[in-house]
Order: C-alpha cells, then sequence, then structure tokens
C-alpha cells in the first residue's frame, strides 16, 4: 500500500472566529472544529472507548456487520473518500471488504493533523489499499478527491460517527447539499446518525464520571492559552452539556464559574463573562430514522438502504447522488 499526505493550505483562523464567537451579542460560542487539536484528538479517541459513549461503538458494530451488503449495494470501480475520518478505525471493515473486489483508493479528510496520522498508520497494512490523507476541511478536501476520480471511478464519501449532528438541522442540509454538488450522479455517501434517545442517556453520554469529556472541552481553553496567548484560568470555567428539546441536541457548553475579565492578545480582544455565563462549544443532533429519507431527497440524495444497532439506537444510511 502507499501512505502519503497532503498537509499545506489550511485556510481557517482561529484568532478570528475567536474574536467573532466572544464577542457576538447573546449566547458566546466557538465552532466545535477547533476541540480537535492534538491532544483534542486523543481525547476524543478516549472518549469513543467510555461505557456511556455507546455511539462509536454502535457505528462499528453496524460497519463490522454490514460491510459487505454495503459495499455490494456501491458497484463498480469505487474510491472512498472519509470526511472528518479521525482515527479511521471502524473504516477498516468497508476498506477490507472493497479491496477484496478492487485495488481501493481511499481519501481521509481532516482538519487535525493527528487524527490524520493516527488514521494512516491504523489502516496501512490492508492490502490493496492506498491511502492519501488530505489535511482539509471537508468540502475543500473533497473537492481535491473528486479532481483525483479516474474515468469511470465513482465516489462513496463516508461521514461516520454522526458528524452530521454537529451542525443544526437547516445546516445539514445545505452541508449534504454541498457534498452532493461536488459528487456526479450514483455516487455514494455512507452517512451515520445517532438517533434520538432519552435525555439522562445524552447527557450521560457528553458528561461521562471519569471527565474525559470535559476535559476534551475544556481543552479549547488550553488551546487558545497556548496559540492566541490567551488567559483563561481553568478553574473559573466548568464543563457542562445540556439537553436542548426544541432542536433536539445534546449541547456542550464551558459556564464561566464567575464574573471574570479574559484577555486573547493574538484575537485583539479582552472578554468580559458575568457568573454563570457560558460559551457554547458543539451541538450534537439527533435524529429518528424516519427523518434521514426525507432530509437526504432534500439535498439531492436517495436513501436506499439503513441499518439499525440493536443496542444503542444509532443508524447507518446509503444515500445515493440523484
Ligand atoms: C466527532 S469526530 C468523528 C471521528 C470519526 N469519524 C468517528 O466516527 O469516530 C469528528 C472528526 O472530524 C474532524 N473535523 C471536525 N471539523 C472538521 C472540518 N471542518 N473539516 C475536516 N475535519 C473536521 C475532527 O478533527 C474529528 O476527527
Amino acid at each position: 500500500m502507499v501512505v502519503q499526505a497532503i498537509s499545506t493550505n489550511l485556510s481557517y483562523d482561529f484568532a478570528a472566529d475567536v474574536r467573532a464567537g466572544l464577542t457576538r451579542t447573546g449566547q458566546k460560542e466557538l465552532p466545535s472544529k477547533y476541540l480537535y487539536d492534538d491532544v483534542g484528538s486523543a481525547l476524543f479517541e478516549v472518549i469513543s472507548r467510555l461505557p456511556e459513549y455507546g455511539l462509536t461503538r454502535a457505528d462499528e458494530r453496524l460497519l463490522r456487520r454490514h460491510a459487505h451488503d454495503i459495499v455490494d449495494a456501491v458497484p463498480g470501480t469505487v474510491a472512498v473518500a472519509e470526511l472528518g475520518s479521525g482515527s479511521g478505525k471502524k473504516t477498516r471493515w468497508i476498506l477490507e471488504a472493497l479491496s477484496r473486489r478492487q485495488r481501493t483508493f481511499y481519501y481521509p479528510v481532516e482538519i487535525s493533523r493527528t487524527a490524520l496520522a493516527m488514521c494512516e498508520r491504523e489502516l496501512s497494512d490492508i492490502d490493496s489499499v492506498s491511502i492519501l490523507g488530505f489535511e482539509r476541511e471537508y468540502l475543500e478536501g473533497l473537492l481535491e478527491v473528486s479532481a483525483c476520480r479516474r474515468k469511470g471511478q465513482r465516489i462513496l464519501v463516508l461521514f461516520l460517527g454522526s458528524t452530521i449532528g454537529n451542525f443544526n438541522r437547516e445546516a445539514g442540509v445545505q452541508f449534504l447539499s454541498s457534498v452532493r454538488n461536488i459528487l456526479a450522479s450514483g455516487d455514494s455517501l455512507l452517512l451515520g446518525t445517532d438517533l434520538e434517545k432519552p435525555a439522562s442517556q445524552l447527557v450521560r453520554a457528553y458528561d461521562d464520571e471519569l471527565g474525559v469529556t470535559a476535559a476534551f472541552n475544556l481543552n479549547l481553553l488550553v488551546r487558545a492559552n497556548r496559540e492566541l496567548g490567551a488567559d483563561f484560568d481553568l478553574r473559573q470555567f466548568e464543563h457542562e452539556a445540556k439537553v436542548n428539546y426544541e432542536a433536539r441536541s445534546v449541547e456542550m457548553h464551558l459556564r464561566s464559574t464567575t464574573s471574570q475579565v479574559v484577555n486573547i492578545p493574538a484575537a485583539e480582544v479582552s472578554v468580559e463573562f458575568s457568573e454563570g455565563e457560558t460559551i457554547w462549544t458543539e451541538s450534537s443532533h439527533k435524529y429518528s430514522l424516519d427523518e434521514i429519507s426525507p432530509t437526504a431527497a432534500t439535498a439531492g440524495f436517495r436513501c436506499v438502504r439503513q441499518w439499525v444497532d440493536d443496542q444503542w439506537p444509532f443508524a447507518e444510511n446509503l444515500l445515493i447522488a440523484e
């Protein structure tokens, strides 16, 4: 196998996004993509093994059990692109099933260099699979993958782990439409979606007893201290996970436990926090099985198969670009 990575050119601006998110009127916010620096990506791996967080295990069980059905449903010569691959562990099942029928090109697209490196290491031993990683944002990376398409080749996009849940429903449809517009008719998208479940179970999954998810969330402030010279005092912030019933999501926040001012030199701001005020850092929207097909249709896909885990409500949905 061949393993390569394309790693220049990431175009995000952490300082500008921090300034915009913390100076906006109303709810302060930081984009969840900044949770995934070196430490954040490593902590996410630990979260995926916690007993409270059944999501990754459900996703993995479905891929292990149904990889052959999934690849049989995407005939022809197929290249695989994965958006936000993380460590890529679960992807092994798809690549192994596909590599029995063809030589396979696998293109993980990741914003986190650490996650991309883990993924390349994890999957580099599979025969007949060549890996070319893109250290890019999702759509930028997918555009580059599509530019590598060979004549007659189809693309199977993997968007696993319910990462789609980080978008609100409207932005999720917009994102899927953008993915569809990069693809050709007949290409496919395997979309993992975490399904609705009781609030108590959700809060436990995003606020585990050991405090790993709390560390994952608070690491965003550590990152701002390190990269932007900020002076967040971690003892003055705490992790909070709460259910938003209207949005059907779980939200992660960082709550200021006192009134305070935080200086962020590289973002050229000083930010005031009142006691109890929060920074909203991530949302995880939950889906009902029935809404996937109409959502996919609005974005230009046809949902042809769904597989649901029998232990943790989670669905793998196979969508074909119309
Ligand atoms: C919730 S984790 C899921 C990882 C893996 N797919 C899984 O199912 O376990 C989301 C992954 O997407 C990456 N990511 C987040 N925002 C991104 C963006 N805008 N572009 C590319 N990758 C991104 C993160 O670095 C992280 O590895």
